[in-house]
């Protein structure tokens, strides 16, 4: 467990390479978040009418789409020294002849510095911010017919939701487990984040849609499914009647669906973790116990500071309710070191509310400054050194908390949905509630069904164990 460059690693769905060598060959690069993960696979939706499939290497892409994250530092930068590598890769393909490769940059970049791309980076063709990729296909056209970039940034009034394919996207196929984004951008304005500058306002899908959706992934063959929003839990989709349905009324409907025994959602903010969703929580077993709920802080002068609009104390309480509510819960979180104006006391705080709860796992990262938001321009920025020691220190108790949590598998049992083969013969791998692979002997058949696992061994990166009943659920 290190600090990553986005938030929460789940394993992400992975398309299965396509046999056939498509007529035009797209070759997408996912940074961020999983939003971003799920972008890029609509984006290869909106693009499969033109003919356009999956290529694992952009020296055999007609299009490349760079898709960015500019959560933290360096992420322009990274955009441009990755754009110099496709620029070289495409210099080359026309050299031998080829096609020249379509170059787009998509994402929190693309929607914060897009005309910056445009001047620094004049060979990139298309330029599109998050809410736009339904016009992928609209803009390859434009760009081809002017021969000159094309840019869309806009925040359109239409929902690009509205526009994805609605047959069961071919590609997701084989696919066990996926994202599917309910929810986007964001109201809160922590004083650190980008995030509402490069997403936009706050808006829920309406359950309609998200319900197509899911039924299409189950369809499919979809049996675990991730919902996916900025901050998923204040969830607000037009229910049809007028109304609206919470988080907690959404999967009550989606557990309904064939074949979707498992939901997952992220992320969610701790200021809305309303009864409702504690509730479902106890009386919904589809709901995986395992939470992501980023507390960045435990001092309450900081959260403060950071705009979080909660406590320290009301942190620990939600948990507290959660955990009465559904006892195998665990946790994971996110936090941030060195927020400007953090000291000693406002980190031993931090360390504190860790302790008191104990993580399953955690992301934690030092504070980046970001251009244009509130935190950034404040005084009393914390030295480097200071937040390289803070990190050093918040991760070594988090790794133990972790490694913990996961020796205390051992001697359970858990249910395992089987996603693939194992590395050896007669092994296959699973995940667990808890998203921890674990592999097992068993037959290949029980792939895609859950199971019933003896844990019996700890690796660095993974669980052992004993196959101890073919439950065999479709689910
Ligand atoms: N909506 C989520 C967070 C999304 S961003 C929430 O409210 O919790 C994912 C994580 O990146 C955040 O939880 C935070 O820990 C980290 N992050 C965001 N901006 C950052 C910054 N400027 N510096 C360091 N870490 C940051
Ligand atoms: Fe960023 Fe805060 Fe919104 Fe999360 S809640 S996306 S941290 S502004
Ligand atoms: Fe990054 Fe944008 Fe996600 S900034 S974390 S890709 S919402």
């Amino acid at each position: 467990m290190t600090a990553t460059p986005t938030s929460p690693a789940m394993p992400a769905s992975s398309d299965p390479a396509s046999a056939v060598q498509p007529p035009r060959g797209l070759h997408v690069i996912t940074w961020g978040c999983q939003m971003n993960v799920y972008d890029s696979a609509r984006m290869a939706d909106v693009l499969r009418p033109l003919g356009y499939g999956p290529v694992e290497r952009p020296e055999d892409a007609d299009m490349v789409i760079l898709n960015t994250c500019h959560i933290r530092e360096r992420a322009t930068e990274k955009v441009f020294s990755e754009l110099g590598r496709l620029r070289k890769i495409r210099d080359e393909r026309v050299g031998n002849g080829q096609d020249r490769t379509i170059i787009a940059v998509a994402g929190c970049v693309a929607q914060a510095e897009g005309e910056v791309i445009l001047s620094r980076a004049p060979y990139v063709d298309l330029v599109l911010g998050p809410q736009t990729y339904h016009k992928l296909p609209e803009m390859v056209a434009r760009a081809a017919r002017a021969g000159g970039a094309v840019i869309e940034t806009d925040f359109p009034v239409e929902q690009k939701f509205d526009f994805l394919p609605t047959e069961a996207a071919p590609q997701t196929q084989g696919n066990l487990t996926a994202f599917l984004t309910i929810q986007e951008g964001c109201d809160k304005f922590c004083s650190f984040c980008v995030v509402p500058y490069t997403r936009g306002a706050e808006t829920s899908r309406p359950v309609a849609s998200v319900l197509a959706e899911a039924r299409r992934m189950a369809e499919s063959g979809v049996r675990e499914i991730t919902l996916l929003g900025q901050n998923v839990n204040a969830y607000h989709g037009d229910n049809g009647n007028g109304g609206s349905a919470t988080l907690a009324g959404l999967v009550e409907q989606l557990a309904q669906i064939p074949g979707l025994g498992r939901i997952r959602y992220m992320t969610s903010h701790p200021r809305d973790v309303d009864q409702s969703l504690i509730d479902a929580h106890r009386d919904n077993p589809a709901l995986m116990p395992f939470l992501h709920l980023p507390v960045q802080s435990g001092s309450d002068r900081i959260l403060k500071a950071m705009n979080r609009g909660h406590t320290a104390d009301e942190y620990r309480e939600s948990v507290r309710k959660l955990r009465e509510a559904r006892p195998d819960l665990a946790l994971s979180s996110d936090f941030i070191v060195g927020h400007p104006g953090e000291t000693e006391e406002d980190f031993e705080a931090t360390m504190q509310l860790v302790r008191d709860i104990g993580f399953a796992m955690a992301y934690s990262f030092k504070y980046s400054p970001r251009p244009g938001t509130p935190a950034a321009g404040q005084p009393m920025q914390v030295p480097e050194d200071v937040k390289d020691r803070r990190l050093a220190e918040l991760q070594a108790l988090l790794c133990e908390q972790q490694d913990a949590f996961n020796a205390d598998m051992v001697g359970t049992v858990q249910e395992i949905l089987v996603t693939n083969r194992g590395r050896k013969p007669g092994q296959i791998a699973g995940r667990s509630p808890y998203l921890q692979p674990v592999h097992f002997d068993g037959p290949d058949h029980l792939i895609g069904s859950t199971v019933k696992v003896a844990i019996t061994t700890r690796r660095t990166n993974s669980l052992g164990g004993t196959l101890i009943r073919e439950t065999a659920s479709a689910c």
